[in-house]
């Protein structure tokens, strides 16, 4: 299926690795070029193309931390020099950790959310104007976490759900200025992420790597991981002229995890 995304600029955030590099290649294998944002260089091997239909898009690599509010005029400025113009806004910055509610800091708090939240935030608003002159989309990577609360992720948690409701408050917006806004909802993905949560239950029960993946999975009730791939190919169908009629809808990527309606 060609997604026509060929030719498509796109700005994607958190491109270094995990989910937000997976989305950068995606979009650029279906031939959208691609600023990738992080505070390292995001190193991403040119893809092939999807299809000979497609050419390949280009991959640049842009330091800039997303905490700092100097970023955001830059980061636009250089889509602006490098491509003229941004038809997609793939946000994936974050970090969000776990943590004894108890024990997490002011200074945690205020981390989390200015970098998942207010980056996304911020360059929808910075980004707006180019993104309604290209008729453009942004897709958010928040987390299933968003529709479900326990305390051990309460942070997590808020700040995912701050961006869901910016995401369904932008697709508003977006109604009227010409921009679709949508979001995913990664589940278990296979990252440093989940590496974390495996050490974590290894170290605490002493059991080993397959029996820890099996308690994970059983806890979530799922029959594996998902992998980077496939958030961002949900990412890049959202972002297609395929989905050009979706707008304010929040996919959830995780086996069926999610089970509330
Ligand atoms: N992995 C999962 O299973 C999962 C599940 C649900 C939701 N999510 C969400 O999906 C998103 C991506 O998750 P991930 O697991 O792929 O994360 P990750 O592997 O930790 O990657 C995070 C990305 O954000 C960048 N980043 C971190 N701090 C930054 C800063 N101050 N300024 C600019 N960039 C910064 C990192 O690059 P640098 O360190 O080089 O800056 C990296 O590219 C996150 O919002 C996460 O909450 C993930």
């Amino acid at each position: 299926m060609d997604l026509g995304l060929s030719g498509k600029a796109a700005l994607v955030t958190g491109a270094s690795k995990g989910i937000g590099a997976a989305v950068a290649i995606a979009l650029a294998r279906e031939g959208a070029d691609v600023l990738a944002v992080a505070r390292s260089s995001a190193n991403l091997e040119a893809p092939g193309p999807a299809n000979s239909a497609v050419r390949a898009g280009r991959i640049f690599s842009f330091q800039a931390d997303l905490t700092e509010a100097a970023a955001f005029d830059a980061v636009h400025g250089e889509m602006l020099r490098l491509f003229g113009r941004i038809d997609i806004l793939s946000n994936n910055a974050g970090s969000t950790k776990p943590g004894d509610f108890l024990a997490l800091s002011d200074e945690a708090w205020e981390q989390g959310f200015a970098l998942k939240f207010h980056s996304a935030r911020r360059l929808a608003r910075t980004c707006g104007p180019t993104l309604r002159a290209a008729k453009g989309c942004i897709v958010n990577t928040i987390g299933i976490m968003s529709r479900t609360a326990v305390i051990d992720y309460a942070m997590g948690g808020a700040v995912n759900t701050s961006l869901y409701h910016l995401t369904k408050a932008l697709a508003d917006l977006g109604v009227r200025e010409g921009v679709r806004v949508n979001a995913v909802n990664p589940g278990r993905i296979a990252t440093d992420r989940r590496e974390q949560s495996l050490a974590k239950i290894i170290d605490a029960r002493g059991i080993s790597r397959a029996d820890a993946e099996k308690e994970l999975l059983d806890s979530c009730g799922i029959a594996r991981f998902g992998t980077t791939e496939e958030v961002a190919s949900a990412v890049c169908f959202l972002a297609s002229e395929r989905a050009g009629f979706i707008n304010g809808a929040i996919l959830d990527v995780d086996g069926g995890q999610t089970r509330g309606l």
